[in-house]
Parts: structure tokens; sequence; C-alpha cells
């Protein structure tokens, strides 16, 4: 089961709701992933695969807003390791997304699925520690 956790609760509403709706769509993904008997199961993973990276890229815009609102010190550091993320999800090759592939979607997704949760952990949590 993918989910969000309270453990990565920042205590600011509206990047935990972002948060919360990463780890939704990453549940889809892998959900449609064990669906044995999904019609179009291929088609409908590149689209989800689409959303999470786009929603991605949406949250960070959103909490790098943040940090610059609240002048954090180790904005560009943190900024440079989302850049550093949405360069490697960018260059998952969904060409590669055929019926004999699941095994290379579940591994992406498993990466993805820890970035995010230790990115939150230890770097998201900083910019709450002050
Ligand atoms: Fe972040």
């Amino acid at each position: 089961m993918i989910s969000w956790r309270e453990e990565f609760a920042l205590g600011i509403p509206q990047l935990d709701e972002q948060h919360k709706k990463l780890f939704d769509i990453a549940g889809r993904i892998y959900e449609l992933l064990k669906d044995e008997y999904a019609i179009d199961k291929y088609d409908g993973i590149v689209e989800l695969i689409e959303e999470l990276k786009d929603y991605t890229i949406y949250h960070f815009k959103t909490e790098e807003e943040y940090m610059e609102s609240i002048g954090y010190k180790k904005f560009f550091t943190h900024k440079m390791e989302h850049e550093k993320f949405v360069d490697r999800i960018t260059n998952v090759d969904l060409n590669q997304v055929d019926e004999n592939h699941d095994a290379y979607l579940l591994e992406t997704l498993d990466f993805v699925v820890k970035w995010i949760e230790k990115h939150i952990l230890e770097k998201d949590k900083m910019i709450v520690a002050g």
C-alpha cells in the first residue's frame, strides 16, 4: 500500500495536501500495475505517470514559493534537489512500457516513492524546523 502517513506532516496545510495527492497518484499507479484484468492497462499507467510528473513539478513550484516567502536559507540546495529529481523522472523511458515491463514500472515507481518519502522526511521537514 502506498499512502501518506502522519509522520510526513509538515503542519503547512497546502504542502501537506499536495504531498497527500502525490501519494494518491503513486498509489493509483501501483493499483493499476497490479490489476491483471484492467483494460488498456498500459495506456492508463502512462497517463498516470504523466500526471504524477506534472503534479510533482507543480508541487515543487509551490514549495519553492513557500521557501522564498519565509526567506528559507537553504532554498537553493533544496531547489537543486527538486531539479535533479525532475530530470530523473523526465528521463523515464515510457516506450519501455508494454506487457513485458511490469518489473521496470514497479522499479520506477519504487524509486519515485522512496525518493519522495526520504525527501519529505529529511529535506522538507528542515523547512519547518527553521
Ligand atoms: Fe521539497
